[in-house]
């Protein structure tokens, strides 16, 4: 009997692989960690990229699994056919096989023959295969182990059945399996043809496997090198899959899609219609997939990178769902439906449930906020366009909408339509290039070893063995160095070096090899082979001198603060889950010489009593002296004995395991003390926001700890030094002077007032009548400006007829008008002040009793003040 639901079909392609002895490997995490030309991983045979290129250092020869894929970015990207289509996705799962220099063509052919007509009893009569046009070996092979007509084994070019991972690594021919959906009658007439056939973009006949045959590996200018091994790679789209195994016409039909689509429409109200109407229920419920699992990964929304394509994913099912009416966040609440579906086959989903839908909603939250933005900005936009009667909205503004305000292009073109306007298509897609090639630019920057080019290999060596846990200093060769500039990269076949992982940064030291010193700045890790980035102290870099034996020797001082400070950080993250909760786990950390800094999921902030609690717990942990031991034990048997894991983190089967007693068991590769002890003492210098439900905090240790209490004591002897008191009176004192300085403020305050109106009444003597109506001008020179609106004030509230006060400095001038209450009906200060500041090229305003402006040409106000007196009668007469 064929499989019927998803988790039993998935199951049955597990099991039918082990049955030929492969190794079930779990899926990695959809981030990669160590692969530098990978935004996300695209295929399942990404995390064996090292294997087919000559690395294998466990010897496996046969695995399988279901690997999570995202297909939004780079070479294979899906996103835009998604929701319009009925088997494009943003996340997928991909089915898989593999031999790694182990069996080739013919069993993964014959493998692949049996599983599908034979276990799940696929119709023969519906199935095509094409292979790459000259792979004639592969072509024989389909012939002899299926028995169909050669006319429905079909070549195609490299376009189709050459497979490459991106632009440089593992490649080879193609040959893959499509299956007709379709009425068979109709098939003889169809499936030779080139849109609506086999190959052609058609929801009937659908590629469900690709099985390659590896045998290149593509370098950065373009040439293709062969592999020591030939090994097999294949992919089956388990979502087209489950469709064909479950009779239907649209993978968003079967039951890996439908009970999401039914609570879509549940929660909105808005019924499922499997045509052009479903789009939102269908992109809302793949994007779900898409974002849920890359948080539970470790990817956050984010500005740049993964986190921006992430962000960019979310918001475009955020727009789908207003159009189902949906003003507030809506999404976070598919996510325990998704850990249901799928948390048996994917634990890390429901591991990660709650913490998944807070980051969101949070999301959701500030994208509905930006939306409102982005409308009153666009609403500008079209303003100003309504002004200057142009008629198409610029690339360039098209372009900051979606990457400001999350804008799709097709959103603006719906408004802007709406107000009778067009898009510049052409000015948007080259913005959108440039952001492109930005990002791209970005990604590059890494040196990816597995490109052969520019390398100088001295020896066959590949990977690097690790000295550093037992040795600062030791004897290593180079394998490989290349020149950039005034850097050298080099591999090593050994060395002490640590390289950046789990949060350590990488070691920096010296090389000394005789005739050539180098300084070693940072040291990295791709795959298992360490790249050093070193610059020369002295002598030349080549074959010959670079071929010796150098004595390698890390900076001690930096290694003991290192080691210190990544101990510390175990234990305050064992510290936060024992005094906060289980919930809580580490997002990120860092640890260099200098401090620590310990990202973890936590839902408010720590106060000042919680962060004394941690500081205190953490000591008493150091105090203890705890003995730090280092164990490799198997990943299961690590994990059962309550090992904390990261998320997101993909680790061997053997993996290494650092307990401090019982206090703090943990999965890490990094450096650490021999006992707590060792530590000395641990400081939280800050905790604060990274992240909705991410918080930071920074934390020093040992001598730097010392040195930051010092100084901070220092700082306070010399507070108490100026205030000539005692430590312990200092606090007392402070607040006193606070209190005594806020008395004086207000007695200053209040002469101030006085004296004013002290000034007020002598420049009252001086008011001449016109017409019974006391009229008053009088200005001030360099008059200190909070002064000078006291006068204002007083006069406002003292003189019974129109005043009219100034105060020039050198660059400025202020001018002032009041107008009695009982006067204002006849005239208003604040017209009276636009005609009498006009004069001295001044603006301003203000009520009909008070008015006041300014101005840049002080050197005006003597004719202001000559004009205003006409202009004050004129107004009066
Ligand atoms: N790597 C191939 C693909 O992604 C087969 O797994 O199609």
């Amino acid at each position: 009997m064929a499989p019927k639901t998803a988790n039993e079909i998935r199951k049955s392609f597990i099991d039918f692989f082990e049955k030929k002895q492969h190794l079930f490997v779990p899926s990695s995490p959809v981030a990669p960690q160590d692969d530098p030309t990978l935004m996300f991983i695209n295929a399942g045979m990404n995390q064996f990229k090292s294997i087919f290129l000559g690395d294998n250092p466990k010897r496996i020869k046969r695995a399988a699994n279901s690997q999570k894929c995202i297909r939004v970015s780079g070479k294979h990207n899906d996103l835009d056919e998604v929701g319009r289509d009925t088997y494009h996705h943003t996340l997928f799962e991909m089915l898989g096989n593999w031999s790694f220099g182990d069996y080739y063509k013919k069993e993964a052919i014959e493998f692949a023959w049996e599983l599908l007509t034979e276990v799940w009893g696929l119709d023969k009569n519906r199935i095509f295969v094409t292979y790459y046009q000259d792979d004639a070996e592969a072509a024989e092979l389909w012939k002899k182990v299926s028995g169909l007509p050669a006319s429905r084994i079909m070549p195609f070019d490299e376009k189709d059945n050459f497979w490459e991972m991106g632009e440089t690594g593992p490649c080879g021919p193609c040959s893959e399996i499509h299956y007709d959906k379709g009425d068979l009658s109709s098939q003889e007439d169809l499936y030779n043809h080139p849109i609506k056939g086999v190959n052609g973009e058609n929801d009937r006949f659908i590629e469900i496997w690709n099985l390659v045959f590896m045998q290149y590996n593509r370098s950065a200018d373009g040439t293709l090198n062969p592999l020591k091994d030939k090994h097999v790679d294949t992919g089956m789209g388990f979502e087209r899959i489950c469709a064909i195994l479950q009779d239907k016409r649209s993978n968003y039909d079967t039951d890996v899609f439908a009970p999401i689509i039914a609570k879509i429409a549940e929660f909105s109200g808005v019924a499922y219609l499997p045509d052009a109407e479903g789009m939102p229920h269908r992109v809302i419920a793949d994007h779900l997939r898409a974002v849920s699992f890359a948080i539970a990964d470790g990817v956050m929304p984010a500005n740049e990178g993964r986190g921006y394509v992430m962000r960019r994913i979310l918001r475009r099912a955020s727009r789908y769902a207003r159009q189902l009416g949906q003003e507030s966040a809506f999404i976070y609440k598919l996510v325990p439906l998704l850990s249901e579906l799928m948390g048996d086959a994917f634990p890390e989903i429901a591991a990660r449930q709650d913490f998944v839908s807070q980051v969101i909603k949070a999301e959701e939250d500030r994208f509905t906020k930006t939306l409102g933005t982005g409308l009153d900005r666009f609403a500008k936009i079209v303003a100003e366009m309504k002004r200057s009667g142009s008629k198409v909205v610029e690339g360039e503004k098209v372009f900051v909408l979606y990457d400001t305000y999350g804008f799709p292009s097709d959103l603006t073109r719906i408004i802007a339509e709406d107000e009778g306007l067009s898009i510049d298509e052409n000015g948007f897609e080259v913005a959108m290039r440039k952001q492109k090639d930005r990002a791209r630019a970005a990604r590059k920057t890494g040196v990816d070893i597995a490109d052969e080019d520019g390398w100088n290999k001295l020896n066959h060596v590949t990977g690097t063995k690790f000295l550093g846990y037992e040795a600062e200093t030791a004897p290593i060769s180079i394998s490989r160095y290349r020149k950039e500039g005034d850097d050298v990269y080099f591999v090593a076949s050994e060395t002490p070096f640590y390289a950046e992982a789990g949060g350590q940064v990488g070691e920096y030291g010296l090389l000394d090899g005789g005739d050539l010193q180098l300084r070693v700045l940072d040291t990295t890790k791709i795959n298992d082979s360490w790249v050093h980035r070193a610059e020369v102290i002295y002598g030349l870099v080549d074959d010959y001198t670079m071929a010796v034996e150098f004595i390698a020797i890390v900076n001690a001082e930096a290694r003991v603060a290192t080691k210190a400070n990544h101990s510390a950080t175990h234990i305050l993250h064992a510290a936060l889950r024992e005094l906060f909760g289980e919930h809580i786990s580490q997002q990120g950390s860092r640890v260099d010489h200098q401090g620590l800094r310990f990202d973890f999921s936590h839902h408010s902030a720590l106060n000042s009593d919680d962060l004394k609690l941690l500081e205190n717990k953490a000591n008493e942990a150091i105090r203890a002296n705890y003995t730090v031991e280092t164990k490799i034990q198997d990943l299961a048997e690590a994990k059962a004995s309550g090992a904390m894991a990261l998320f997101g983190e993909k680790y061997d089967e053997k993996v290494r395991v650092v307990s401090m007693s019982a206090f703090s068991i943990e999965l890490c590769g990094g450096l650490h003390v021999n006992a707590t002890g060792e530590i000395g003492v641990i400081k939280i210098i800050s905790e604060s926001s990274v992240a909705a439900g991410v918080r930071r905090i920074e934390a020093i240790s040992g001598e730097a700890a010392i040195e930051f209490n010092q100084s901070q004591e220092e700082t306070l002897k010399k507070v108490v030094g100026t205030l000539k008191t005692k430590p312990d009176k200092v606090l007392h004192r402070v607040e006193s002077l606070v209190l005594q300085n806020k008395l004086l403020e207000k007695e200053l305050e209040r002469l101030q007032q006085q004296l004013a109106n002290q000034k007020m009444d002598s420049l009252l003597e001086k008011v001449e009548e016109f017409n019974g109506i006391p009229i008053l001008i009088h200005s001030f020179k360099g008059m200190d400006k909070k002064e000078f609106a006291s006068m204002v004030d007083s006069m406002a509230g003292k003189h019974k007829g129109v005043a009219l006060l100034t105060n020039v400095d050198s660059t400025s001038g202020s001018i002032a008008v009041t107008v009695a209450k009982s006067l204002t009906q006849r005239v208003k200060a604040g017209n009276l002040i636009k005609e009498i500041s006009a004069i001295a090229g001044g603006k301003g305003g203000g009520r009909p009793d008070r008015a006041q402006a300014g101005t840049k040409e002080p050197e005006k106000i003597p004719d202001a003040i000559a004009g205003a007196k006409k202009i004050i009668l004129g107004a009066l007469a």
